[in-house]
């Protein structure tokens, strides 16, 4: 049977698979699950959480450690009732259709990882089971102190307190705890061990491409402070002309942003620490780079070029909606999937840039000097934005943008430029060269730190 793709970005067949995520608390595991989930659903892939801590929270929201300790019946029963509600919602979930499923839990005993797995493979489900081990006692308090000591289980309790009932709740664990395949007869399933996030992997039986894809990603992801600039070129001639794609020269006004740049990059990174630039291998986005220091390394990626607009490539919105109406119109209605005759759509960009993603999640501090499009479908990956809403997102010249990954979510600050640029936000059936963007185009975002640059 010929493979197929479920309109998804990537090819799925039939494959239903439940990841489920083993290990003691602290050590990242939904972390780890909701940048699987992210990932996969920015490659519209129908992949969702189930987080057992909460459906247990729904009948015990703030135990003390000794819940969970084995020998505590009433603690063991109720925690097995939380583990079936959110394994039964799954399941439903699975049957109107759902791909990949992940069971957020510390499924740290060779029983539990048992009952999962018989449940699944009675579904016909593939289960992955993804391990994070990690002994760095330094890590682990840290993980306490940033995330536990603030999660509903200890909410309005003394951090000192909540920190050294985490540690107890820990013990309990480590009790009863086994690593996958510790006795030699787990060698069956189909697993992934991150040891000392990344330091050392483990990859057993792994079964198809979806499989390799989520464990690829995995075995990229750091937690090493870092943050991601983007930017889209200086204004370019066919800007100022309202000319979509192409190959133009910055414009005067451009030739200032490039100038500013270094500036503005000092800035908001807060010292001279070099950053690694990413450019297309278009004019526009590497004039725009030329000016930052000489210690910055530059790379050219044809994968940041811009959404290439086919038989439209030069022309303005009117020229399009004159010479093609009817393309003009099916944009319009579903902007993320209309693919240009002989060029791209936005579903099309998002999988040329998976190599960038994945690139990106191995490295540190990068500068992305890139398009409008391309540049919406990596802002729509950090902060998780709706596919069929990221294409219309302003996105405004002679602006940059610094995104810091944080432990559950991504910090954003804006840095303008003090040098006009023309707009070429264009909203749903407009022609016009230069329009002003309505305030949903902006996408609810909230600068933590909006700075001019004079
Ligand atoms: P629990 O079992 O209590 O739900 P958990 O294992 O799900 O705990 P998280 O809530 O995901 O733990 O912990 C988040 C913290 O773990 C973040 O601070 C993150 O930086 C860190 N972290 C992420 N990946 C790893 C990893 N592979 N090993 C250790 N820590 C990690
Ligand atoms: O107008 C500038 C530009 O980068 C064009 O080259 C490109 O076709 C367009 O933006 C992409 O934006 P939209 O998808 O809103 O047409």
């Amino acid at each position: 049977m010929a493979p197929r793709t479920n309109g998804r970005a990537v090819q799925v067949e039939d494959t239903k698979i439940c990841v489920v995520m083993v290990g003691l608390p602290a050590r990242g595991k939904s972390y780890i699950a909701q940048k699987a989930q992210r990932y996969l659903q920015w490659l519209s892939v129908d992949a969702k959480t189930f987080n057992v801590g909460n459906y247990r929270r729904h009948d015990a929201p703030q135990p003390s450690a000794d819940f969970f300790d084995m020998s505590n019946a009433e603690g063991e029963r109720r925690r097995r009732v939380a583990a079936e509600a959110a394994i039964a919602d799954m399941l439903g979930w699975f049957r109107q259709g759902g791909v990949i499923g992940i069971l957020d839990a510390t499924n740290s005993t060779k029983d539990r990882r048992k009952w999962v797995y018989d449940v699944c493979a009675r579904e016909g489900i593939e289960v992955l089971f993804v391990e994070s081990k990690c002994d760095d006692e330094n890590l682990i308090m840290a993980n306490i102190r940033d995330v536990k000591t603030t999660s509903p289980d200890y909410k309005g309790q003394d951090p000192e307190k909540a920190a050294l009932d985490f540690r107890n709740r820990i013990k309990n664990y480590e009790k009863v705890y086994k690593t996958i395949d510790a006795d030699g007869d787990e060698k069956h399933y189909t697993y992934l061990k991150i040891m000392d996030v990344g330091a050392q992997v483990i990859i057993n039986r792994i079964q198809d491409y979806l499989q390799s894809r989520v464990v690829y990603y995995l075995m990229n992801l750091h937690i090493r402070p870092r943050s991601v600039w983007l930017s889209r070129h200086g204004e370019s001639l066919y800007n100022l002309y309202g000319r979509i794609g192409g190959d133009a020269d910055l414009s005067p006004r451009g030739h200032q942003y490039a100038k500013k740049l270094p500036d503005l990059v000092r800035k908001s990174v807060g010292g001279d620490r070099p950053l690694t630039v990413w450019t297309s291998t278009l004019k526009r986005t590497i004039q725009t780079a030329r000016f930052l220091p000489e210690n910055y390394n530059q790379l050219q990626w044809k994968a940041l070029d811009e959404l290439d607009a086919g038989v439209c490539d030069g022309m303005t919105y009117q020229e399009i909606k004159d010479v093609y109406p009817e393309d003009f119109v099916a944009r319009d209605e579903d902007k993320y999937n209309y693919r240009y005759r002989g060029g791209e759509s936005y579903r099309d960009v998002v999988i040329r840039l998976e190599p960038i993603i994945m690139e990106l999640e191995r490295s540190e501090d990068i500068l992305i000097v890139t398009h409008q499009a391309i540049l919406r479908c990596i802002y729509a990956y950090f902060m998780k934005k709706d596919q069929s809403r990221s294409p219309w997102m302003n996105v405004p010249l002679h602006c940059l943008i610094k995104l810091t990954p944080r432990a559950y979510g991504t910090d954003e600050e804006r840095y303008q430029a003090d040098i006009p640029a023309v707009s070429t936000w264009r909203g749903k059936g407009s022609t016009a060269k230069h329009e002003d963007p309505v305030p949903e185009a902006n996408l609810g975002y909230s600068p933590v730190v909006t700075a001019a640059a004079h």
